[in-house]
């Protein structure tokens, strides 16, 4: 498998900036079980990972997949995301490529595609439909698409009430917890808003807006700091790793949140027919955050 250096400057920090985040925005436990449970029909299935998600290429590798693929055009990408990992990555075929350029040799050839905040990275309904039709062809007949993806909120949503409230309890439960755990709160709290910021961003349409995302980072951005003097503890236990806060800042978090009911009939165009669709994550908003099995016709 090719490789890029550990030291690589952009390999470190992608490896800090991964580390500084964990669910929602990483797939958790539970999220992991829900990708196996689609995979439970083949006894060695042949599995695409879309991208180079740890969570998703270890699972792949552990469910003795006969054939364990990750599609993702960034090398150093690849190179971070296996320092996170914890199985043996051996096996792993690496078939560096963009998802939205189809690769003719793979026609066929597998029987799950999974994705994690994968086709939110690219522009809804265009890239979305020509990425689906890609992976519907990479699948074999009864074959299937799983992908955790964040969608527009059904319900209204109002961040500034959503984000105070998620800084308030996340400050008063860090006060009294060990530095491990009280990091573990801060990963997840920005995995959370980062999250937030993006669907909360989103047009009707559901492509983000990135100046009103920026607007509203930088917004509670002082409001976090100044809550989170513990950031400061982080800066001086790992000195000139990116700390949550500084992840917080970075304000990155996909181009697209889409309406699930467009999405759904999307999928369906495109020949999937969709077997199941779950919640993830656990507070209110990220019952946006849906985990989809959709099978080919
Ligand atoms: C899995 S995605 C996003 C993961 C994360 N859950 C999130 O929501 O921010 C990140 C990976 O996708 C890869 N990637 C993004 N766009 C891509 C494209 N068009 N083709 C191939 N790989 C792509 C990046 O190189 C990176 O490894």
């Amino acid at each position: 498998m090719q490789q890029r250096a550990v030291h690589d400057s952009e390999v470190r920090r992608l490896i800090a900036v991964w580390n500084a985040l964990a669910p929602p925005l990483r797939p958790s436990p539970s999220d992991v079980e829900l990708f196996a449970q689609s995979l439970e029909k083949w006894d060695e299935p042949r599995i695409m990972v879309q991208g180079a998600t740890p969570e998703l290429v270890d699972l792949a590798l552990r469910n003795n997949a006969k054939r364990a693929i990750a599609m993702d055009y960034s090398i150093s990408s690849l190179t971070a995301m296996q320092q996170l990992a914890c199985e043996d990555w051996s096996r792993l075929e690496y078939y560096q490529n963009d998802w939205r350029v189809f690769a003719p040799e793979l026609e066929g050839t597998v029987d799950a595609v999974l994705g994690d905040g994968t086709l939110t990275m690219l522009d809804f309904p265009k890239e979305w439909e020509d990425v689906i039709r890609n992976f519907k062809r990479y699948l074999v007949q009864g074959g299937r698409l799983v992908l955790r993806l964040g969608f527009l909120a059904e319900e209204p949503f109002h961040i500034d009430s959503y984000i105070r409230s998620l800084l308030s309890n996340v400050a008063s439960r860090s006060a009294r917890a060990e530095p491990e755990e009280r990091r573990r709160m801060l990963r997840e709290m920005v995995s959370e808003a980062r999250i937030a910021f993006g669907i909360a961003s989103a047009e009707a349409n559901g492509v983000v807006n990135p100046s009103l995302r920026a607007e509203m980072v930088s917004l509670f951005h002082n409001d976090c700091e100044a809550r989170f003097a513990c950031f400061k503890e982080w800066e001086s236990v790992r000195p000139g790793i990116p700390s949550p806060l500084d992840v917080w800042k970075e304000n990155r978090s996909g181009k697209s949140f889409p309406p699930w009911e467009e999405t759904a009939d999307l999928l369906q165009v495109c020949g999937f027919y969709i077997k199941s669709i779950q919640g993830s994550g656990t507070r209110p908003f990220p019952g946006a955050m849906r985990l989809l099995v959709a099978e080919r016709d």
